[in-house]
């Protein structure tokens, strides 16, 4: 079994995942290619269902995290909501078939396009993250003649210790309103014509491993309830949004099933429904990047394994310097070396790890895990490489969830101009 992601397991050596060898999904479709394990992705979504039974609730999945409609669909079909952050992610879920009545609208900038599209669909609430914003939205939802449901992201200047770039919650970040102007802002809600005030919302970040600082700031939100239901504003819902860290390498994630039984027991005898916003908890272990060595390089210092993936596919190393662990699919019975992997891209930082030890031929497949999580979500054209396929595997079946785009469509919304007289 592989640490953190049990529906990848070694049969005879191979790697398989579910009842496919992996090597057979690259043959059928290529690599680099994301192959996500339909198990691993219903299980991780039970863990929440079962945790949760028995209170109201509403899990609403981090579309961002990973946005292709099979998986959107496959959330949808087992009673899920929505977390969104833009007309195209309300857009994506819709065409999955998700409800739009259980989706929120998360995210700092949203357009007036946007949040008339969302009020046409009639969706659950808007997570306002600024005062202006809750203004807008006023606006607009007067022009529709309808009222806009919304919740008050707060800013609870909590600090979700992990890696700075994905931190939310501190007074210094752009999201979510302060918590000293939280109040006032509701009373401005309360008076605005065209607002309905439904919840309360935090997400202070993601990667985070200590159940510490989310259910400190789900003290600050609750707090905040009460304050408002002597004001008169009672609320219907609290969402202490997503953040929920996973095991990448060697770290110990919290017990999901406690922490949210954690959470049920703050609530106590409010009448709150409950939300999340998971991304990554609930896909970033179902999914690995399977990719092929091109060259093994021997340079003056040091061993690479150049692989046919890149950052364009994955962006997290790069990016965050964060940790993948990387496995060969086939093992061999020989001498472990130590490589940089790298891909083809031209930039020093399109690496996603070094000194791993392996042991591997040119032609080999290496499985780079956990990366169903802002993967394919964050995956570019640069370098003018078409973005990988995706494939779903459910048993010993699989399906291609999304074609590995083509040489013409890298170029398909470009134009030559003509020349000047
Ligand atoms: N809710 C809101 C308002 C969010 O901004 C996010 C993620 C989530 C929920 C889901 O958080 P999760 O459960 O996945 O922690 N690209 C980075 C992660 C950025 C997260 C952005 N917000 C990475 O690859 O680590």
């Amino acid at each position: 079994m592989i640490p953190g992601a049990p529906f990848f397991h070694r049969r005879a050596g191979e790697l398989w995942i579910e009842n496919l060898p992996l090597e057979a999904v690259a043959a059928q479709y290529g690599t680099p290619c994301y192959v996500y394990s339909r198990a691993a992705l219903e299980a991780a979504y039970a863990v929440f269902e079962s945790a949760l039974r028995g209170h109201t609730h509403l899990v609403c999945y981090a579309v961002k995290a990973n946005s292709n409609l099979a998986i959107l669909n496959l959330f949808a079909r087992l009673g899920s909501g929505f977390d969104i952050v833009s007309g195209g992610e309300l857009a994506r879920v819709i065409a999955a078939g998700g409800r739009a009545d259980r989706i929120v609208f998360s995210g700092v900038g949203k357009s007036e396009t946007e949040i008339r599209a969302a009020l046409v669909a009639g969706i659950m609430c808007f997570n306002i993250e600024s005062e202006p914003e809750l203004e807008r939205i006023n606006l607009i939802a007067g022009t529709l003649g309808v009222k806009a449901p919304v919740s008050i992201r707060v800013n609870p200047d909590v600090d979700a210790r992990t890696h700075a770039h994905i931190s939310t919650g501190k007074k210094e970040n752009k999201f979510g309103i302060p918590l000293d102007r939280v109040i006032p802002s509701y009373q401005r809600a309360a008076a605005l014509p065209h607002i309905a005030i439904a919840g309360i919302d935090c997400h202070i970040g993601s990667q985070v491993t200590d159940p510490a600082p989310l259910y400190d700031s789900m003290d600050r939100i609750l707090a905040l309830t009460d304050e408002l239901r002597a004001l008169g504003i009672p609320l219907k819902h609290i969402s202490n949004g997503g953040s929920i860290g996973i095991r990448y390498k060697d770290e110990t994630p919290m017990d999901i099933g406690a922490y949210l039984k954690g959470l049920i027991a703050k609530i106590g005898n409010r009448e709150l429904e409950l939300l999340l916003e998971p991304g990554r908890s609930l896909v970033g272990n179902a999914g690995v990047l399977l990719s092929r060595i091109e060259y093994l390089k021997q340079a003056d210092a040091k061993r690479f394994a150049v692989i046919d993936a890149a950052m364009n596919d994955l962006a997290r190393p790069a990016m965050y310097d964060a940790w993948h662990e990387i496995v060969a699919v086939r093992q061999r019975d020989e001498q472990r070396l130590a490589y940089e992997i790298v891909g083809p891209v031209c930039e020093s930082t399109d690496k996603f790890g070094q000194d791993r030890q392996l042991a591997v031929h040119q032609g080999d497949l290496l499985a780079i895990l956990s990366a169903g999580a802002y993967g394919m979500a964050m995956a570019s054209n640069y370098n003018s490489r078409p973005r990988p396929a995706e494939v779903l595997v459910d048993g010993a079946s699989s399906h291609l969830i999304r074609s590995r785009e083509t040489l013409s469509d890298l170029f398909a919304h470009e134009k030559t101009i003509t020349s000047r007289a």
